[in-house]
């Protein structure tokens, strides 16, 4: 359903200067599909991201959603898309500080019908801050905002979910969390998660490890001997 042919990403424009964030990039991810994306800082990670969700061109190479090439679409077609059929987790989140929590999650929606709103509701119940609905970004925890986040790119029933580091401010518990509420739309929708902390992918179907913008390896979670162990 989203795949990458033979992506490259250059960073900088002068020959000798040029930087592969990315390169040599095959990738496919099937509907349904948990996908955990690692490897170190600056392996690409976030690159691949971008790119896979048409917020960034690659260098060359394609980029298939179906049978659309998102690299080929105007800015439009691209936003509507993204729009309808995408949501995004970012590191940074972007929450609107003078809306409440609620109105940050219905800005994705753009509507305030009452379906919405109790869909709305529900997520941010699932996450443990639905007493926070009415406070105000600024009001909250740094982990907190990121759950309103996660809440807000959940809301449309994305058919594909990208997440970038999607736990990064969270502590154990609460990555879990989310992380159960993510495979819990596994089913319905496909999912791409970056991250360095690969204790949160055990319920991805597989994980490629990224190194110096390439991919080298797929591994999946029973793959990992040292997987975290909640302490008993
Ligand atoms: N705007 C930019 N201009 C130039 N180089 C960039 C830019 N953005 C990223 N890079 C470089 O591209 C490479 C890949 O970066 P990327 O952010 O995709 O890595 P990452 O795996 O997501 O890292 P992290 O784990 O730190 O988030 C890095 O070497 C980075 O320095
Ligand atoms: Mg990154």
């Amino acid at each position: 359903m989203i795949e990458a042919k033979e992506l490259s990403l250059i960073y900088g424009n002068q020959k000798d200067e040029e930087y592969y964030a990315l390169r040599d990039i095959n990738f496919t991810a099937e509907g349904g599909e948990m996908v955990g994306i690692m490897g170190p800082s600056g392996s690409g990670k976030s690159s691949l991201l971008y790119i896979l969700s048409g917020l960034k061109q690659p260098t060359t190479g394609t980029v298939y959603y179906h049978n659309t090439i998102l690299n080929e679409l105007s800015a439009n077609e691209l936003a509507g898309i993204r729009r309808k059929d995408f949501g995004f987790i970012f590191q940074r989140h972007f929450l609107i500080d003078y809306l409440t929590v609620l109105d940050n999650v219905l800005t994705v929606v753009n509507s305030n019908e009452k379906a919405w709103h109790e869909k709305a509701v529900s997520l941010l119940e699932t996450l443990g801050i639905a007493h926070l609905a009415l406070k105000k970004p600024y009001q909250m925890s740094v982990g907190q905002r990121q759950k309103v986040a996660i809440a807000r790119a959940l809301l449309n029933r994305p058919k594909v979910i990208f997440a970038d580091e999607p736990t990064a401010s969270l502590d154990h518990c609460n990555a879990r969390i989310v992380m159960d509420v993510l495979a819990g739309l596994k089913s319905q929708t496909t999912i791409l998660v970056a991250t360095h902390d690969e204790s949160i992918l055990e319920q991805a179907d597989r994980m490629i490890q990224m190194w110096d913008g390439r991919i080298i390896k797929t591994t999946r979670p029973s793959d990992l001997l040292h997987f975290y162990q909640e302490p008993k």
